[in-house]
């Protein structure tokens, strides 16, 4: 029986810390691609001298040629520019979109089974394109924002609520950017609501609900808060851990209930767009969107994000991309 072959198309900040994830978690065999010549051939080398101390036992070469991913199972795509200082996301699309586009096609060629989790920004527009291109079927190419941003919305509450991050669940739907929708009325410590927890530390209703407006407000700009501090790229350890929480739901068949860029029939009322919700993670991918019920004010939210991420894509189209 053959080992799971995993290609990278981007062997950036994001792709390196991938390529190494995948190696000490043995998920499979790793190919990191990069149109950069002995940038990824470095990388792994550097990883693959590690496999003693780390005891792993895969695979993880780089390489400057499409064929190499041939066969893959999965993929994940970080090919492309990051943001720099005071960039939007969206700002990215024309450069990156032209880059998707051939990214798409040689994954098409080389890897026509795999399942896809596309990184690079603007997400939303660039998992639609790279569905687009491919012609895969939607169940097998997904985003990665919304594991990413509801992470960084548990890692501001636990911090606020002085407990353990583990017992945190906490979920962020719609598109990935400033218009995302964090589900504060559902965030919960073990099951106790997070709201409550706040009114019984502050003694406040009022005040328990301006620490929570803060924190939805710093996770809707959490990436850009990284990228302020670094000044040279975007966030790369935790998009990568995220995708890895993905991958794994997908190569270990682990129906993980995961939020995901996913494409909708007509499920929380949207029809034909890539959106971020909660969805069934297996073997074949997106298997199911879950569908929760949302209030008027969460699902004005939710309409308002994905406006956003119709304007993209209405750009995308507009300029022939
Ligand atoms: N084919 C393959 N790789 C490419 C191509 C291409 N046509 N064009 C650029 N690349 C590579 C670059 O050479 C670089 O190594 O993509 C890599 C991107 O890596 P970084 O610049 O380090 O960016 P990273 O931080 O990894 O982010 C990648 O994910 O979160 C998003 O906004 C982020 O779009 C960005 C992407």
């Amino acid at each position: 029986m053959s080992r799971k072959k995993i290609a990278l198309i981007g062997g950036g900040q994001i792709g390196g810390v991938l390529a190494q994830l995948i190696a000490l978690k043995e998920l499979g065999d790793v190919v990191l691609y990069d149109i950069v010549e002995d940038l990824p051939q470095g990388k792994t080398l550097d990883i693959a001298e590690a496999s003693r101390v780390d005891q792993f036992d895969v695979s993880v070469k780089g390489s400057n040629d499409y064929k190499d991913i041939e066969g893959a199972d999965l993929v994940i795509v970080t090919a492309g520019l990051p943001r720099k200082p005071g960039m939007s996301r969206d700002d990215l699309l024309v450069t990156n979109a032209k880059i998707m586009r051939t990214v798409s096609e040689n994954i098409k060629q080389y890897a026509p089974n795999s399942v896809v989790i596309v990184i690079s920004n603007p997400l939303d527009a660039m998992v639609t394109l790279c569905q687009k291109v491919t012609g895969f079927p939607a169940n097998r190419v997904m985003g990665q924002a919304g594991v990413l941003d509801s992470s960084r919305f548990a890692t501001f509450i636990a911090w606020e609520l002085g407990v353990s991050v583990k017992d945190i669940n906490a979920m962020v739907l719609g598109g990935h950017g400033d218009t995302m929708v964090p589900l504060v009325r559902y965030a919960n410590v073990n099951s106790i609501p997070v709201m409550e927890m706040l009114e019984r530390k502050y003694k406040d209703p009022a005040k328990a609900k301006e620490v929570m407006d803060a924190m939805v407000q710093r996770t809707k700009m959490a990436g850009g808060e990284v990228v302020k501090l670094l000044k040279t790229g975007s966030a790369f350890y935790s998009p990568a851990s995220s995708a890895i929480a993905m991958a794994e739901a997908v190569l270990r068949d682990e129906k993980r209930v995961l939020p995901t860029c996913a494409y909708l029939n007509g499920e929380f009322g949207i029809n034909g767009y890539y959106v971020g919700v909660p969805a069934v993670l297996g073997a074949n991918g997106i298997e199911r969107i879950v569908e929760l019920n949302l209030d008027k004010d969460e699902k004005a939210m939710l309409d308002n994000s994905v406006d956003a991420v119709k304007s993209l894509i209405a750009d995308m189209e507009r300029l022939g991309l």
